[in-house]
This record gives structure tokens, sequence and C-alpha cells, in this order.
């Protein structure tokens, strides 16, 4: 988008989370909370961002794609603070701003869109997004005047009862003519309970200046939900989760049970492919067409599983791939391991696959067949047709020849009749 920049507030502590991870850093759905939004930001198309990050930021800094600048915030000292560090970056620019914060993963495109739009369209000096929620605690509340324009927003711990009660509430996302934010931020005196600045006190100064302030309101009220908890992190979890479930249900996935499914973020399924059940399938997990997983399946990153493929109950599948027609009914656990297409494996199979210090790779080439609990303890090679007899180790380092059969403890291949 033209005359776009956006900032991204992610310097907090989080401390309400009670945690030692940063914030910003805790995941949902298999990606940090920041990934969102910095995916909106880029998906809206502002040009040239940039996150402030203050605590810990070494740590957030290494988790954050290259292609943003950061300013760094080191008193964290507000909203309004972390806005000012980010000023250097923004000498000579005269487009608009858009301000988001780390916190609040559900935010939707085309709702971003749609607040830059508004705010281009009427010339606003600032525009920003509201929600009305059911339950307003904890956020800033949204002060309208009498023709209904607002006028300002009043944080938690300075409202009255009756503010209190507003359900309009600010979902920290902001468009602002950047001379108007940059000035009016360093205007911005101290709230003096909290010994911080509250970018959202700009609000009132604009209106007192009769500046024009724009409002969009979020279709979706569960798109204002910021993550200040854990408890907040675990129902942004469910939302994200369900979005997902009803884009693949929507792409020709069978989701049989999406209450006990749960598929993390960036997970591609093919269509007619079934999942049953309490089935696990964490980030970036591709599975093809006509498959079915589960019941109690997880499948975990750098799973890669071809078409007509079952994964049944009780298995664990981890940096694999497994080509089409591959069955594996029940109880088994594939890591590290490379499988053919049109092989079996039976109940019970095991790729041992960490030896302590290092993990290495099975590789069961095209129509093997592998017995009941047969483990395989890598790195083994099981030749195309071979198969493995009920109950055999193949120890490490083992070449399976094709057609083979190899059976016992330690495994041996039988002499071809
Ligand atoms: C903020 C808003 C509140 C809004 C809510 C929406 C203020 C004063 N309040 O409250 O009106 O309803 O978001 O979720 O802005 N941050 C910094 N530096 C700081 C402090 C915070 O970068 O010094 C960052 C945090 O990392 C976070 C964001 O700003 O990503 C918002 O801070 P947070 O403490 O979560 O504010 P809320 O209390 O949620
Ligand atoms: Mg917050």
């Amino acid at each position: 988008m033209k005359h776009l920049r956006a900032i991204v507030l992610a310097a907090g502590k989080g401390t309400r989370m009670k945690s030692s991870v940063p914030k910003v850093l805790h995941s949902v759905c298999g990606k940090p909370l920041i990934t969102y939004v910095l995916d909106v930001v880029k998906a809206v198309g502002s040009l040239k961002s940039c996150v402030v990050l203050g605590h810990q930021n070494e740590k957030v800094q290494e988790s954050l794609p290259k292609d943003f600048d950061v300013a760094i915030q080191d008193k964290l000292l507000g909203t309004a603070d972390a806005v000012k560090c980010t000023e250097k970056f923004f000498k000579g620019y005269k487009g608009d701003v858009l301000i988001l914060c780390g916190d609040t993963p559900l935010l939707r495109e085309e709702t971003i869109k749609a607040l830059v739009k508004q705010h281009k369209k009427t010339d606003a000096d600032c525009t920003f997004l509201t929600a009305v929620v059911e339950d307003s605690s904890g956020y800033g509340r949204i002060l309208r005047g009498p023709d209904g324009k607002a006028v300002g927003i009043r944080e938690e711990n300075d409202a009255t009862e009756y503010e209190k009660n507003i359900v309009e509430i600010n979902v920290g996302v902001y468009c602002f003519k950047s001379e108007v934010l940059f000035r009016e931020a360093k205007r911005i005196q101290i709230n003096k309970k909290k010994k911080e600045f509250y970018l959202t006190d700009i609000v009132e100064n604009l209106a007192r200046q009769k500046l024009k302030i724009e409002t969009v309101e979020t279709e979706d009220p569960t798109e204002g939900l910021g993550v200040n908890t854990l408890e907040d992190l675990a129902v942004a979890g469910r939302e994200i989760r369900n979005r997902i479930m009803r884009d693949l249900m929507l792409d020709g996935v069978t989701v049989i049970d999406p209450a006990t499914t749960y598929i993390d973020a960036d997970v591609r399924i093919g269509k007619d492919t079934i999942i049953r059940p309490f089935t696990v399938i964490e980030e970036n997990v591709q599975v093809g067409s006509h498959c079915v997983i589960g019941p109690f399946a997880r499948l975990r990153p750098g799973t890669k599983i071809g078409n007509h493929v079952e994964v049944g109950n009780f298995t664990e599948v981890s940096r694999t791939q497994m080509g089409d027609k591959t069955l594996m009914k029940h109880f088994s656990f594939l890591g590290d391991a490379q499988v053919g297409s049109g092989v079996n494996i039976g109940a019970g199979v095991v790729t041992a696959n960490y030896d302590g210090q290092k993990k290495s790779k099975t590789q069961i080439s095209n129509q093997a067949f592998i017995g009941s609990d047969s483990i395989l303890v890598a790195p083994v090679k099981i030749g195309k047709k071979a198969k493995t007899g009920a109950g055999c180790v193949v120890t490490r380092g083992k070449t399976v020849p094709d057609g083979s059969v190899i059976v016992g403890i330690p495994g041996r291949v039988l002499d071809k009749k």
C-alpha cells in the first residue's frame, strides 16, 4: 500500500503472563504471537515496518524475519514512549503510520485494510480500531461525545464505574498521519498511577484540538483479543484453530470432530482426506489427498505425507516422508524416516532414531513390508519389497537387500530359496 508504514509494539515484559518467555514469543498453533501480527502487516502491504523491542530484545529479534527495522526501547515507559523510540526511522516521511500491538494475533488482514481505507478516504488525522465485546475488562474503553464521535480512550485503571460499563474497546490498532503522530506522542503526559506514557491519551489530545478522529469497528469481536495472560493465550489458540479447521473443511477436508482435533498454522491437507478425532497435526506438516489420519495420531513438524495414506490410531510421525498408498494402521513411531510408496508398517513398529547423542535416518523403500513389532535401529535401509519378520530388530548400519527377508534379534537376512 502506498504511503503507509507500520510500527509493531512488542517491547513489553508481559508481566501478566507470569512467564520467563517474552510474551510475544509464546506460541499459538505453532507460531509465535508476534508472527501473526507481522504476517498481517505484510499482507496489508505496508512497505516498511519497524518493530519496537525491549524486554529480552535479542531473544525476540532472533525469531523475527530480517526485513523489519528494529527500534530498542531501553526503559519500558509505555506504549507512547515505544512509539517515540521509532522516530528516527520516520525522518522526512510524510505518509501514514499504522500501529499495531504484538499481542493481538486474531486480527484479520481485511479488517486492517478497511481501517486504512477509511483513514485515507476521510483524510483523518487518526483512525483507530474498536470492538464491541461482552467483557471489556482490562481494555481501554472508548469515550464518545454527544455526536457519537470518539473523544478519548480510558484505560481500566483510570476508568470510573460508569466508564467500566462501556463495552466498546480499543483493539490497539491505529492509523495516523505521521507528523501528527510524532508531534502528539511527545506531548503525552505521564500517567501518574502507572508511571507510563499511554499512547491512548493521544485521542483525547487530538479531540481537544478538534483534529479529525475516525474509528472502525471490527465485524468479528474476537479479533480484538489482546493476549495478556496464559488464559488469553488459550482462548486465542482455540479461535485460531477454529479458523484453521473452518478453512480446511471449506477446502474439502473432512474433520470429523473439530472439538478434539488440533491442527496448527501453515498445515496443508489435500481434498477428501479424513481427519478422525483426537488427532494432532503440528505446524507446516503436509498431508496429501484421500488419506485417513487418526484417531489418536500425532503428525509432527517436518512431516510430509503423500496421497491415499493411512496413519491410524496411537501413532506418531516426526520429520518423516511417507509415499503414496503407504499404510501404518496402529501404534507405531516413525522419526527421521524416508518411507516409499505402497509400504506396510505393521503394528508396533518403531524407528529407534536417537542414540542419546544424535538422530539418524531410516530409509524404507517402496512396497517394503515391516512386520509387527519390528525395531529399526537407525541408520538402516530396508530395500524394495523387503520384509522384516515380527519382532525383528534390524541393527544399526544394516542394509536389507531388495526383496529379502530379515528375522530375529539381532536381525539376520534369510537365504533365498
Ligand atoms: C493496550 C492499550 C489498551 C488496549 C489494549 C488492546 C495502552 C495504554 N493501552 O493495553 O487501550 O485496549 O492494548 O490489547 O496502550 N509495549 C511496548 N512498550 C511498553 C509497553 C508496552 O512496546 O513500554 C507493547 C507491548 O509489548 C504490547 C503492546 O505494547 O505488545 C501493548 O501493551 P500491553 O501492556 O499489552 O497493553 P494493554 O494493557 O494490553
Ligand atoms: Mg495487551
